[in-house]
């Protein structure tokens, strides 16, 4: 078993002795457990110790790392991400700052549907080269375990084909991956006058299917007008959950049409997006378990509104934040913007980001227990930062790459300017 050995670290962030760090919610999300001056100790895929310097262990065998000045933190845990897809958008990109919306792009048969064109003309190879190379570029960014969703195929065929392309990129890359099924993302046009079909066959056929062949996690609704209305999402959840699917959804982007009750109502694990989020919609969710997901990313590129993070968390709520890299609203699977975005744009403090990035993500994947965290027994799924004086740098220097090596179960993904790596 190889030993590496991180000594003089500035601040190491995220730290978890127990092994069972709780969700970060309320006034807790800006308390992040820290050290100064520290080491840790990883041994072969996990980390094994950590402490104050001056109980660094003496370990001859180990590879011994001199951060000095540097952070260390956990890899981030992006838990909304459609990873997987065929082709970029730009002309959709050039039309909105030429004036359409993006949901006037859907109602034209663009957006979603213009994806699931691509996907389905795309052989099963090539989809997952181009995905492998989207993975590559987000490891180096820092991320460390990754929820992907399938959704661009619309038809069974091609939602497997997606589906299975996520089971390669985890088994070749030996990464924590969580897969959803978005059969529900958009109607196709020859759909529009016979929606109740569509439906039926996603609870009847497809939902039953993927289950069988144990590829997904988890299941997803874009419930939004133009796309699935709660009663919908709630059918669709309900079928989900005879097969052992719990969602997690998309609500709240454009409306609140109810969205954020229907997923309390059948116990989801997560509702992402939430820009549009009534009095009610905030009350209701602050007394259930379902975690508020925020994907800055998507506002930014879209020039909408910022979902109310500060309300979320002062009302009690622990946030997750993730990129919803996808080709449409977030052509970026980029953490480090993400955080940026959190504490300019929501009011979020970086520590509260950096929990929400890590831990909670963790939470809204399922992952806590192998990720999220610097915890002996975890993954040592590490972000070394170039020299930095706080963690506040971190968000406040957006843009540069202040990330110098990302290591990933014990091996570096990224190996920066850092020279022992
Ligand atoms: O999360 N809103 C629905 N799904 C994606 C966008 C998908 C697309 O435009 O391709 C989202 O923003
Ligand atoms: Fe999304």
């Amino acid at each position: 078993m190889s030993h590496i050995l991180i000594q003089n670290i500035r601040i190491l962030a995220g730290v978890d002795p127990s092994g069972c760090r709780p969700m970060a919610k309320g006034e807790a999300m800006c308390q992040l457990p820290v050290i100064e001056n520290a080491y840790l100790w990883v041994e072969g895929p996990v980390v094994k110790a950590f402490g104050p310097q001056s109980e660094c262990p003496d370990i001859p065998d180990a590879r011994k790392v001199d951060a000095v000045g540097r952070l260390v933190l956990p890899a981030w845990c992006d838990s909304h991400t459609h990873l997987v897809f065929a082709a970029t958008r730009e002309s959709e990109f050039v039309g909105r700052i030429q004036g359409l919306s993006y949901e006037e792009i859907a109602q034209r048969g663009g957006g979603i549907l213009n994806s699931a064109r691509r996907l389905n003309e795309m052989p099963e190879e090539a989809l997952f080269e181009v995905s492998w190379e989207r993975l590559q570029e987000v490891r180096r960014k820092g991320t460390g375990a990754i929820e992907i969703k399938s959704g661009y195929g619309l038809n069974l065929e091609a939602e497997l084909k997606m589906l299975r392309v996520i089971r390669r990129l985890k088994e070749k890359s030996g990464m924590l991956i969580k897969s959803t099924f978005l059969g529900a993302h958009a109607l196709p046009l020859e759909f529009r006058s016979r929606r109740s079909d569509y439906i039926r066959q996603l609870i009847e056929a497809w939902i039953p299917a993927v289950a069988h062949e144990q590829l997904a996690d988890y299941l997803d609704v874009f419930c939004e007008k133009g796309f699935f209305t709660p009663e919908e999402t709630g059918r669709i959840l309900d079928a989900g959950a005879r097969w052992g699917l719990k969602g997690k959804i998309h609500v709240n982007q454009f409306h609140s049409i109810g969205g954020v009750q229907t997923a309390i109502r059948h116990s989801a694990l997560s509702v992402d997006h939430l820009e549009v989020m009534t009095k009610e919609d905030i009350t209701d969710l602050a007394s259930s378990t379902v975690i508020p997901t925020l994907l800055p990313s998507a506002p930014f590129f879209l020039n909408d509104p910022y979902p109310p993070a500060r309300q979320l968390i002062d009302a009690g709520m622990g946030v997750a934040l993730a990129t919803d890299f996808n080709p449409g609203s977030s052509p970026s699977g980029s953490m480090p913007l993400v955080l940026t975005l959190a504490c300019t744009q929501m009011g979020m403090t970086p520590e509260e980001a950096i929990q929400a990035a890590t831990l909670n993500g963790a939470y809204a994947m399922e992952v806590q227990d192998l990720a999220g965290s610097i915890a002996p027994g975890q993954f040592a799924n590490l972000i070394i930062t170039q020299p930095a004086s706080a963690l506040a740098y971190l968000p406040y220097a957006f843009g540069t790459d202040w990330i110098d090596t990302v290591l990933l179960n014990g091996d570096p993904v990224a190996p920066g300017a850092f020279r022992l790596f």
